[in-house]
C-alpha cells in the first residue's frame, strides 16, 4: 500500500512555508555562509543575523565561551546594518530561492517600524522576526522584551508598518517569570507567532581572579542544556495564546524538533547545534517526513499533545 507523503508545510500569518524547520537568528550568519554544504533554499527558512539601523561591531573579547552542556555568548549584536544586508546579502538569498526571515532589533520603539519601512522597499523576504529579548546589549533588549506593555506597542507600530502580505514574529526571552504574558501581549499587538526562546542568563566565572569572564558579567546560555527549558516555555506559551509559537532552544536532532511540536510548536529553529554541525537543519528537513511517518502522523501538527489545552 502506497502511503501518502506527510503534510509538512505551516502558515504563519499570510505566508505558508514549506517545511516547519528553519535556522535560529545569530547562529547561522545570513544564510550565506555555508552555501556549499548547507544551501538555504529546502529549509523552511531563515532567520538572518539580528540588524540594526546602523552597523554594529559588537561587544569586546571574548564574546563566545563552550560550557560542557552548552555554550555562553555576548556578541552584542555585531551585524552590518540593515542597508548592507540589502544590497549584499538579500540578493543572494532569494538567487538562492531562500526563504527569508530579517531580524531586527531597534534601539528605540519607532526604529522597529522604520526598519520595517526600509525592508518594505526590496522584495525577496517572507517577514521579520522581532528581537526583544537579546540579553547582551545595554539599550533595547531585555528592557524591551520584559515588560508587556512595550511589547505590545512595539508589536504594533511594525504590524502597521509591515506589508500585507508578510508575516510577523517576535522573539521572547525566558528570562521573566512569566513568558506567557509577554506572548499574549505580542498577540494582542498583532504579532503572527511568537518565538520562543531567546537564550537563558549565564555567567561563567574566573576564579583565579575573582570576577566573571564576560566584560558585562551576564550572558546568553544556548545549547542542548536549555532543551528542557525551552520545552517548558514553549508549552507555556502555547497554552496562553493562539497564534503559532515558533520553538527554539537546544535542538540537537530531528528528535528535538519534533518534541516541541508535542508541547505546541507550529515550527522550530536549529541554533547552537549549527555551529559543529552547520548542515543539521537541512538534514532534519530531510528526516522529517519518514520520522513522521514512523510515529504515525501525517503532519507535525498531530503531534500535538491532547492535554495541551487542559
Ligand atoms: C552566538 C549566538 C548569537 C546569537 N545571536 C542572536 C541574534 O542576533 N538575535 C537573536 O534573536 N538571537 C540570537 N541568538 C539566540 C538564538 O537565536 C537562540 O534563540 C538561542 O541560542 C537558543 O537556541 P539554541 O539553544 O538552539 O542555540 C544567538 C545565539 C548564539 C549562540
Amino acid at each position: 500500500m502506497s502511503q501518502v507523503s506527510p503534510d509538512l508545510s505551516v502558515q504563519i500569518g499570510p505566508v505558508t512555508f514549506e517545511n516547519p524547520i528553519f535556522t535560529a537568528s545569530g547562529t547561522w550568519g545570513y544564510g550565506l555562509e555555508y552555501t556549499d554544504i548547507a544551501p538555504p533554499g529546502p529549509l523552511g527558512g531563515v532567520v538572518t543575523k539580528t540588524l540594526t539601523m546602523e552597523p554594529r561591531l559588537g561587544n569586546t573579547q571574548p564574546r563566545v565561551r563552550e560550557q560542557p552542556h552548552g555554550l555562553l555568548n555576548s556578541i552584542g549584536l555585531e551585524n552590518v546594518g540593515i542597508n548592507a544586508f540589502l544590497g549584499e546579502k538579500l540578493p543572494r538569498l532569494r538567487f538562492l530561492n531562500a526563504s527569508v526571515i530579517v531580524s531586527l532589533a531597534g534601539r528605540d520603539e519607532d526604529e522597529f517600524a522604520t526598519l520595517i519601512q526600509r525592508l518594505a522597499q526590496f522584495p525577496g523576504w517572507a517577514g521579520v522576526e522581532l528581537n526583544l529579548s537579546c540579553p547582551n546589549v545595554a539599550r533595547g533588549g531585555l528592557d524591551f522584551g520584559q515588560d508587556p506593555v512595550r511589547i505590545e506597542r512595539i508589536t504594533a507600530l511594525a504590524r502597521a508598518a509591515l506589508p500585507a502580505d508578510r508575516s510577523l514574529w517576535v522573539k521572547l526571552t525566558p528570562n521573566v517569570s512569566s513568558i506567557g504574558d509577554l506572548a499574549k501581549a505580542a498577540e494582542q499587538g498583532g504579532a503572527h507567532a511568537v518565538t520562543c526562546i531567546n537564550t537563558v542568563l549565564g555567567v561563567e566565572v574566573n576564579l583565579q581572579e575573582r570576577r566573571p569572564v564576560f566584560p558585562r558579567a551576564v550572558a546568553g546560555y544556548s545549547g542542548p542544556a536549555i532543551l528542557p527549558i525551552a520545552l517548558a516555555k514553549v508549552l507555556e506559551t502555547a497554552r496562553a495564546v493562539s497564534i503559532p509559537v515558533v520553538g527554539v532552544g537546544g535542538i540537537g536532532s530531528i528528535d528535538d524538533a519534533l518534541a516541541f511540536f508535542v508541547v505546541g510548536a507550529s515550527a522550530v529553529q536549529v541554533g547552537t547545534s549549527l555551529f559543529p554541525e552547520p548542515d543539521l537543519a537541512n538534514r532534519m528537513v530531510e528526516q522529517f517526513s519518514a520520522r513522521l511517518t514512523e510515529l504515525g502522523a501525517a503532519s507535525p501538527r498531530e503531534l500535538r499533545w491532547e492535554g495541551l489545552a487542559g
